[in-house]
């Protein structure tokens, strides 16, 4: 059984003190969740959350870089995150893709520095519209998925969570519906499975994203193959996000 994850990725919002105010809220009101439940603040948040204790909401960061330490202005590196209490980080996020031009073999990098860490990477993944509309989602996404998990040991594997997030869905309204993201989502297991086992292709966690509400996340829960969110604008009101979790 894989248990399911869902994650809020706040991208560039929220002062210092008003991640405190919502992860104190957050915490409470996810309390008797079976959902495991991560936030990914700002870097300039992680530390002021770590520090409250939380013990349902987890710390996850938006981006890192692969190297330990050293002359790399503006970046951070996965001791860093470690030091400051992350579990997870998000790895290859389509805007750090589009606007900052990652791409399959930066991002692998980064995801390998993450695991040999012990962080836990959540691997972002997902089409264009343009793509989309000249049928080639399995394509691309699966090519993110196989480059992105180059390297990666065996053993590793069911640490690791993907996220599908059509990029016409981030931020936009629109969502895929349940199945359509269930068909893509397999076929992201499918090809983890025949990267490794059937076996991990089963135990990897795998996260729809793209326009997640309260009204919208059981659509995509109750299919066979999707564990979870990747929530951006609703996970920055402690209510809402809330209310996903409590799907
Ligand atoms: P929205 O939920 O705002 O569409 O963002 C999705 C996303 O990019 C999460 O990483």
């Amino acid at each position: 059984m894989r248990t399911p994850i869902i994650a809020g990725n706040w991208k560039m919002n929220k002062t210092v003190g008003e991640a405190v105010e919502l992860c104190r809220q957050l915490e409470k009101e996810v309390a008797d969740s079976p959902v495991e439940v991560v936030v990914c603040p700002p870097f300039t948040a992680l530390s002021a959350v770590n520090a409250l204790g939380l013990e349902k909401v987890k710390l996850g960061a938006q981006n890192l870089y692969f190297t330990e330490k050293g002359a790399y202005t503006g970046e951070i590196s996965p001791g860093m995150l470690v030091d400051v209490g992350c579990e997870y980080v998000l790895v290859g996020h389509s805007e750090r893709r589009e606007l900052f031009k990652e791409d399959n073999q930066l991002i692998n990098k980064k995801l390998l520095k993450a695991v040999e860490f012990g962080l836990k990477p959540i691997l972002c993944v997902g089409e264009t519209l343009e793509e989309r509309q000249a049928g080639e989602t399995e394509k691309v996404v699966l090519s993110q998925v196989r480059e992105g998990l180059a390297g990666v040991e065996a053993e590793k594997i069911p640490s690791v969570v993907i996220a599908y997030e059509p990029i016409w869905a981030i931020g936009t309204g629109e969502t895929s519906d349940g199945e359509d993201a269930n068909k893509v989502i397999s076929a992201i297991r499918r090809a983890v499975g025949e990267m490794y086992t059937p076996e991990l292709g089963g135990k990897v966690r795998i996260q729809y994203g793209g326009s997640v509400k309260p009204g919208n996340v059981a659509e995509f829960m109750e299919q066979s193959d999707i564990d979870g969110a990747l929530v951006g604008g609703a996970s920055l009101k402690a209510s809402d996000f809330a209310g996903i979790v409590k799907f």
